[in-house]
C-alpha cells in the first residue's frame, strides 16, 4: 500500500501484486490507512486508486477456504471504513475493477475510470454473490433489473456502458487519478456524502411502482437454472436483491452477508473456485525450461473445411490474418458463405459493426497455391484425418514454409511425432486440437510432440490466449486427452444401454446431472459415421464395445445428419425422438454378446458410472504423464465436452462428491 498527500487529499494506492486482491491480510494493512486518514485534519478527501497497472482484481479468493475466524479484518472492515468516514471518498479506476474492487469503488462518494477500463462481478462464475455490499448497492445506484443482469451474467463492462448505467460519475481518457483530484477541487469541502446506502433501491422499470418488486424478482428467479443443478448461486443473488428492495440498508446487508457466508461454504462453489484456479494453472509446464513466445502476425491453415474455416474465423477475430489453402473450388465457395455468414449473424445481433465485419473478413484469404503460405509465422493443417494426407502435407509445408515458422496439426486422434518426422524441424511441430466449431469452442489442446521446443510450446500457449482460447496441454497419445476420454465414456454408455436401459434414460440422467447433453444425444450430434471411421484405425478406442456402432453405420443412421441414428429426427428438427429400432438393435446386440438385458440401475447410479468410467481414464493419463494435472483434465471436461463447472470436473467430482454416488 502507497499513500502521500497531495494538498489535503490523502491517495492511498492499492498495491497488493498481481492484482490488488482485497485479502484478509490485505485489510490489515489498509484498515489502519483509512484509519490514519479519518484521524487526519489535514486530509479533507481521499482517493483510491491501484497499482500495478489495475484498480483492483477483488477479494482474495484464496481466502475462501478458510475462516477469517474472530478479529480478522476484511474487506468487508474496509468498506465499513468508507462508508463510515466523515471525509469525501474517491474511487481512481484504471484498467480493470471486478468483485469486491467495485464493492469498494461503490461505497466512495465518486467513481471514475479511464476509457477502456472493465468493470464487472465476476462472484456468480465462483458460485458466490457480490458479499461486500454489491448486492446492496448496485441496485441502488443502477437499479434493480440493471444490478440483477450485471451480476448474474458476470461479464464485464466496459466504462462507457458503466456510466451510462450510472456505475460511474466519469470517464476520461486517461490519468483517472489526476481526474479525482481535479473533481475534489471542484466540490465544496462542505458537500454533503454520497453514500450510495443513502439511496432506495430503484426497480429500473418505468412506469411501474413498488409493486412491481415480486414480479420482477419472480421473472429473475424464473429464467434461472435450478438451485440443485448450476443455480444454486443465483437464485440467492435473487434473494439478496429482493432484500435490497424490501428492507433497509443494514438489514439488507446483514442478509447479504449470511447468503455470501452460506455460498463460501456450498460445493457448487469450492467446485467453480478448483476451475477458477485450474485454468490459471494451465500455462505452467512442470520442468519446462523457461522459453520466450516467438510473435505471431500472419498464419495459414491448410483445408478450408468445417475446421480449416472456423480457425480462419478465430484468427480473423483476434486480429491476425489467415490464409487458407483449399484445392476444391466448391469447398472455398462453401467455406466463403460460412465466414460470411458468420460475421453477417455478429452484425444483425449487434456485436459487431458492418465495418468491423468487414474488415475481419477481408483478413480471411483463401487460395489453391502452398507458395502463399511461405511468409505465415504458424501453419495448421486441417485436411482429412489421414496419416497419408497429413504426412504428404507436412512435408510439402516444411520446403515452403519460412524456417522458424511453425507448423501444427489439429488432428483429433493421429500421431503428431508421425508428422513431425517428415520435416526437418520436428522442434518446431506440433498439434493445435481445436473444437468444432472452433470458433465458438474455448478448449484448445496444444500436444507437445517428443521434440517440440520449449519456445515453440511457449509461442503455441501464447498463441491460446490470443485466440481467446483456454490452452490445455497434452501429451502425444491417441486422443490426447479430451477425446481418449470419450471413447471410455461412449463404451460404457453403450454397455448401459445394451443392459437394457434406453439410451433416452441415460441422457436424461446426464442431462439433469448438468452435461449439455447426453452422450447418445452427442453421437447423433457428430456423427455415429465418425466414432465408425476413429473405431477402423483404432479397434482397441472403445475396447471392441463398438457393435451397435457398426449396426448403426451399417443401416445408414449417421445421426442428425441422416434423419436417425441412436435418436429419428423429424425433417429440418434437431429433436431427437426415441426410436424403439434402436432400442431391438441393442437387444440383439447385447444377446450376441451375452451380456444379460435388465439392469436395475437409479439415475445416481447411470451417472456414476459415466464418471467413473472417464476417471479411470483420467487417472491412466496421468500416471502416463499425457495429462500434467488433475486439474487440466477437469478443465478439458468443461471447456469442450459440457462437463457442468459447478461439479469441478469429472477429477474433481469424483474426489470430492458424496462417496457414495463416486469410486475413489
Ligand atoms: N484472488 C486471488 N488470486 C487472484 C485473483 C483473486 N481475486 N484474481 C487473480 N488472481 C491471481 C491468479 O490466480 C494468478 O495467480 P498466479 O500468477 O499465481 O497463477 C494471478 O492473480 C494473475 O491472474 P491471471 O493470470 O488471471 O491474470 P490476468 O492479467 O490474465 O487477469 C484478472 C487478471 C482480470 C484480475 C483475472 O485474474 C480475474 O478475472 N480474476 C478473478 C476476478 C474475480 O473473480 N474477482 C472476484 C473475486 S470474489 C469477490 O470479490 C468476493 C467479494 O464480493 C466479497
Ligand atoms: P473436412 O472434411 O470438413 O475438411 C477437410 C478439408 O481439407 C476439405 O475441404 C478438403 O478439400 C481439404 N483438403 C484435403 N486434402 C488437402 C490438401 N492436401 N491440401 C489442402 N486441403 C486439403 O474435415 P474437418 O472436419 O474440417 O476436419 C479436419 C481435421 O480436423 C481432421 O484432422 C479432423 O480429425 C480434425 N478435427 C475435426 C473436428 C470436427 O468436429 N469436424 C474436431 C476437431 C478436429
Amino acid at each position: 500500500m502507497r499513500s502521500e498527500d497531495r494538498a489535503g487529499v490523502r491517495v492511498i494506492t492499492l498495491d497488493n501484486p498481481p492484482v490488488n486482491a482485497l485479502s484478509f491480510a490485505y485489510a490489515a494493512v489498509l484498515c489502519p490507512a483509512l484509519d490514519a486518514a479519518e484521524a487526519d485534519p489535514a486530509v479533507r478527501a481521499v482517493v483510491l486508486t491501484g497499482a500495478n497497472g489495475l484498480f483492483s482484481g477483488g477479494a482474495d479468493i484464496n481466502d475462501f477456504t478458510s475462516d477469517p475466524g474472530p478479529g480478522t479484518l476484511t474487506i468487508r472492515d474496509v468498506i465499513a471504513r468508507v462508508e463510515q468516514s466523515a471525509k469525501t471518498y474517491v474511487a481512481a479506476i484504471e484498467k480493470t475493477a471486478l468483485g469486491g474492487g467495485v464493492e469498494l469503488a461503490l461505497a466512495c462518494d465518486y467513481r471514475i475510470a479511464t476509457a477502456g477500463t472493465k468493470l464487472g462481478f465476476p462472484e456468480i462464475k465462483l458460485g458466490l454473490l457480490p458479499g461486500a455490499g454489491g448486492t446492496q448497492r448496485l441496485p441502488r445506484l443502477i437499479g434493480a433489473q440493471d444490478a440483477l443482469q450485471l451480476m448474474l451474467k458476470g461479464d464485464n463492462i466496459d466504462a462507457g456502458d458503466a456510466l451510462a448505467k450510472g456505475l460511474l460519475d466519469e470517464v476520461v481518457p486517461a490519468d483517472a487519478l489526476g481526474a479525482a483530484l481535479a473533481l475534489i477541487a471542484r466540490v465544496a469541502p462542505s458537500a454533503p456524502k454520497r453514500r450510495v446506502s443513502a439511496r432506495s433501491t430503484e426497480l429500473g422499470i418505468k412506469g411501474l411502482g413498488l409493486f412491481a418488486t415480486p414480479f420482477v424478482v419472480a421473472q429473475a428467479h424464473k429464467m434461472l437454472p435450478p438451485e440443485d443443478n448450476g443455480g444454486f448461486a443465483a437464485h440467492k443473488l435473487v434473494d439478496a436483491v429482493e432484500a435490497s428492495i424490501e428492507l433497509d440498508f443494514p438489514r439488507g446487508l446483514a442478509r447479504e452477508f449470511r447468503l455470501f457466508d452460506e455460498l463460501v461454504r456450498s460445493a457448487p462453489s469450492a467446485a467453480l473456485r478448483h476451475v477458477f484456479f485450474a485454468e490459471r494453472e494451465l500455462g505452467k509446464i512442470p520442468g519446462m525450461p523457461p522459453a520466450q513466445a516467438k510473435p505471431i502476425a500472419s498464419a495459414g491453415i491448410v483445408g478450408a473445411g468445417t475446421m480449416g474455416t472456423g480457425i480462419a474465423i478465430c484468427f480473423a477475430n483476434a486480429g491476425i490474418p489467415a490464409v487458407v489453402i483449399e484445392p476444391s473450388d466448391e469447398q472455398i465457395e462453401r467455406a466463403k458463405q460460412m465466414v460470411f455468414g458468420m460475421f453477417a449473424h455478429q452484425v444483425q445481433r449487434g456485436r459487431m459493426t458492418q465495418e468491423e465485419a468487414w474488415k475481419r473478413g477481408q483478413s480471411i484469404r483463401f487460395e489453391s497455391d502452398y507458395a502463399e503460405l511461405a511468409q505465415a509465422d504458424v501453419v495448421i493443417e486441417a485436411v482429412f484425418e489421414s496419416m497419408d494426407v497429413k504426412k504428404t502435407v507436412f512435408a510439402k509445408l516444411d520446403t515452403i514454409c519460412k524456417p522458424d515458422a511453425i507448423l501444427a496439426s489439429n488432428t483429433s486422434t493421429l500421431d503428431i511425432d508421425a508428422m513431425a518426422a517428415v520435416t526437418t524441424r520436428p522442434a518446431q511441430v506440433l498439434g493445435l486440437h481445436f473444437f468444432a466449431p472452433a470458433n465458438i469452442m474455448k478448449l484448445l489442446e496444444i500436444v507437445r510432440g517428443n521434440a517440440t521446443s520449449p519456445e515453440t510450446m511457449a509461442t503455441a500457449i501464447a498463441l491460446g490466449k490470443t485466440l481467446r482460447k483456454v490452452g490445455v496441454v497434452s501429451g502425444n497419445a491417441f486422443g490426447f486427452i479430451g477425446n481418449r476420454m470419450l471413447f471410455d465414456y461412449a463404451r460404457e454408455a453403450i454397455q448401459l444401454a445394451e443392459e437394457g436401459i434406453a439410451p433416452e434414460r441415460i441422457d436424461r440422467a446426464m442431462k439433469n446431472f448438468g452435461m449439455a447433453m447426453g452422450p447418445f444425444a452427442m453421437f447423433d450430434l457428430s456423427g455415429l459415421d465418425v466414432f465408425w471411421h476413429i473405431e477402423q484405425g483404432r479397434p482397441d478406442a472403445m475396447h471392441g464395445r463398438t457393435r451397435i456402432i457398426d449396426r448403426l453405420y451399417r443401416e445408414k443412421r449417421f445421426g442428425q445428419k441422416s434423419g436417425a441414428g441412436i435418436y429419428r429426427y423429424e425433417k429440418g428438427s434437431r429433436e431427437p425422438i426415441p426410436d424403439p429400432v434402436t432400442l431391438e438393435l441393442f437387444r440383439e446386440e447385447a444377446a450376441k454378446a451375452g451380456v444379460a438385458q435388465g439392469t436395475v440401475v437409479t439415475d445416481d447410479e447411470i451417472v456414476k458410472r459415466l464418471v467413473d468410467a472417464l476417471v479411470a481414464v483420467g487417472n491412466e493419463l496421468l500416471r502416463t504423464g499425457i495429462a500434467l494435472r488433475s486439474g487440466d483434465i477437469d478443465i478439458v471436461y468443461v471447456y469442450g465436452y459440457g462437463f457442468p463447472p459447478h461439479r469441478g470436473g469429472p477429477m474433481w467430482y469424483a474426489e470430492h462428491a458424496p462417496k457414495e454416488l463416486v469410486h475413489a
